[in-house]
């Protein structure tokens, strides 16, 4: 089996929709290469996923997928994405509970429990993100945090017995700082996600790190065998800086 390293995008709100379709445009040739060597994935705005995957067709190992999705039924819920219209515009992947949802829209680990229940429904790929605020880590508490925030979602993977799901390790104070958790800290972490996980689960999680991976740690932070690849932000938009992650993940992967 091979161990292709996971880089996956999250353009957040970064770029508007003809930035984003541009950047695929321009770049498809470089990323149909790119996409033997490494498992590839791009998490646009809403707006612009079905125009992504167009584009993107002719490279169908490259995953395309949602930011988040409601953890609701269809109904009336002004303004959220439905895991089911997700899936039927071919979304493979969608993130769930990244930090900037649960601080800024009040989403809850059993929120995100409920959004990987859809998306697994769904046949989506939840890319679970997890991780801790800088007070947290400052007591001590991260591993808690981190458990609590696995647990709900636990019973949905026994559920609905998916083949994998990404695990995203993405420390809140790492986000958009420039400033990323040391190897000891990730190996540590991914270890306890690991063994947490293995205790109550059969699903195989892909651990990602995420927070400030740039082209200047991407080949150190490659080199940890403990994570399976990156979840990256601001770096992603710039073909240049993303390309170069991609490249580090390559070397290291086999
Ligand atoms: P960053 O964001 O790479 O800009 O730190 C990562 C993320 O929020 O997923």
């Amino acid at each position: 089996m091979h161990t292709h390293k996971h880089i996956i995008a999250n353009w957040k709100m970064y770029l508007r929709f003809t930035q984003m379709v541009n950047w695929c445009n321009e770049h498809y040739d470089t990323l149909h290469d790119m996409s033997q060597y490494v498992h590839l994935g791009i998490t646009p705005e809403a707006t612009a996923i079905a125009a992504i995957q167009d584009v993107l067709r002719g490279i169908p190992s490259i995953m395309v997928g949602g930011q988040t999705c409601s953890h609701h039924h269809l109904g009336a819920r002004t303004g959220e994405v439905s895991a089911q219209s997700l899936a039927d515009i071919g979304c493979d992947i969608c993130l769930a509970g990244h930090s900037e949802q649960r601080a800024y829209h009040g989403i809850t680990s059993d929120d995100v429990a409920e959004q990987v229940n859809m998306l697994l429904q769904h046949r989506i790929t939840p890319i679970v993100c997890i991780g801790e605020t800088e007070q947290e880590r400052a007591h001590g508490a991260t591993m808690t945090v981190i458990q609590q925030q696995l647990d709900p979602v636990i019973p949905y993977l026994n559920h609905h017995e998916p083949a994998y799901i990404y695990i995203a390790y993405e420390p809140r104070w790492a986000i958009g700082s420039g400033t990323t958790a040391t190897h000891s800290d990730i190996i540590e972490t991914a270890n306890v996600i690991r063994t947490h996980m293995h205790k109550q689960t059969d699903v195989h999680p892909y651990i990602l790190y995420g927070g400030s991976v740039s082209p200047s740690n991407s080949e150190s932070l490659a080199q940890i065998d403990e994570i399976d690849g990156f979840l990256v932000g601001s770096a992603s938009r710039d073909f240049t800086a993303f390309q170069q992650i991609i490249r580090s993940a390559i070397k290291t992967g086999k």
